[in-house]
């Protein structure tokens, strides 16, 4: 995705001015990067980090999430290290971090929501204020193998790998050794994916009801969901939304609240309290401008909400 990210970065913040000077009620900021992003690379999440830093002051911390011990394995295990893997990792060093136990807020892009999104659920201590998704997938993504590219990845491209994985996604080598295959939901079989897969069908309670993870999603104090209106990378693009199409079929949306991950979650609740919070931005994906973060998402990190 760091052709994505150079998109991203192709907006151009560095021109804009300081933000006004920190006000000390930024909680601390916990990012995961994408799939092909890096925790730390300059012309990845490094620079997204400088960005924060202008914006909310040089008194807010600010810590991106790396799997393994350099920037090169960090960037492989966003395709080969298990979720489950990479979740209990980034639990032990959210957990082990002096600077976070206060609390803090986070930000996920695209992948990186739903495995924040699992801290939450599994490692309630030191407490998620916020959780700001960018693009994530939170009922997963019929076609996981999009290209990493600016340019629309056409559904005709997808439906040609739905057909070819349509068995070998589910097998457990695939499961154990490809992080998207563990979040890659087939419409046309539900019930497989809801047994086969090993992380996404078990944070979204679809397999067995944990209520632990109710219980902990609850504990944040907004979940803001960000969708891409124009994204070409992930389908469909309501997932970004906790939407995915009615059973069996992979044309027609169903209702968010009909969702067996809706139900099982407690997201009808989060929904009524407000708790989530459903936004969306022109552009395909990841790609918003500094102007619309600072409108519309910096209020969640600055402590006004
Ligand atoms: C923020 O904290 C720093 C050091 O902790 C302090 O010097 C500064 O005055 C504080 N700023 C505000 C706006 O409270
Ligand atoms: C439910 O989730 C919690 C937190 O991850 C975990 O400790 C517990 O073992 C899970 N319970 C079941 C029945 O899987
Ligand atoms: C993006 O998507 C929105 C909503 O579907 C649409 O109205 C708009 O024309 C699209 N913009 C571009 C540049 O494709």
């Amino acid at each position: 995705m760091l052709k994505i990210i150079l998109c991203l970065f192709a907006f151009g913040y560095m021109g804009i001015s300081l933000g006004e000077d920190a006000t000390n009620k930024s909680l601390p900021i916990v990012m995961w990067h994408g799939m092909g992003d890096t925790c730390c690379f300059s012309f990845s999440l490094g620079s997204f980090r400088d960005f924060l830093i202008n914006i909310l002051g040089s008194n807010v911390y600010v810590k991106s999430i790396r799997i393994g011990n350099n920037v090169v394995e960090d960037y492989e295990s966003g395709y080969f290290v298990h979720p489950n893997k990479q979740v209990e990792n980034a639990c032990q060093q959210i957990a082990s971090d002096p600077k976070l136990q206060n609390g803090y807020n986070a930000i996920g892009f695209s992948q990186g929501s739903q495995f924040l999104r699992a801290v939450a659920q599994r490692c309630p201590e030191p407490r998620m204020n916020n959780l700001i998704s960018l693009g994530g997938q939170h009922q997963g993504k019929k076609c996981v193998f999009g290209l990493p590219n600016c340019p629309s990845l056409s559904s005709k491209t997808c439906d040609k790998f739905r057909k070819m994985l349509n068995y070998a996604a589910y097998t457990s080598w695939l499961q154990d050794y490809l992080v998207q295959a563990t979040y890659w939901h087939n419409p046309l079989k539900e019930e497989i994916y809801r047994k086969s897969s090993t992380f996404l069908s078990d944070i979204n309670n679809e397999l067995n009801i944990n209520q632990t993870y109710v219980e902990n999603l609850k504990k944040l104090n907004k979940f803001v969901l960000v969708k891409f209106s124009n994204d070409t990378i992930v389908q469909p693009i309501d997932t970004e939304w906790f939407q995915f199409y009615t059973p069996n079929q992979d044309r027609v949306i169903q209702p968010l609240a009909e969702s067996n991950a809706a139900k099982n979650l407690g997201l009808n609740d989060l929904v009524a309290s407000n708790t989530i919070v459903f936004l969306e931005t022109e552009g395909n994906h990841l790609k918003f401008t500094t102007e619309w973060f600072k409108k519309n998402i910096l209020p969640y990190l600055n402590g006004e909400i």
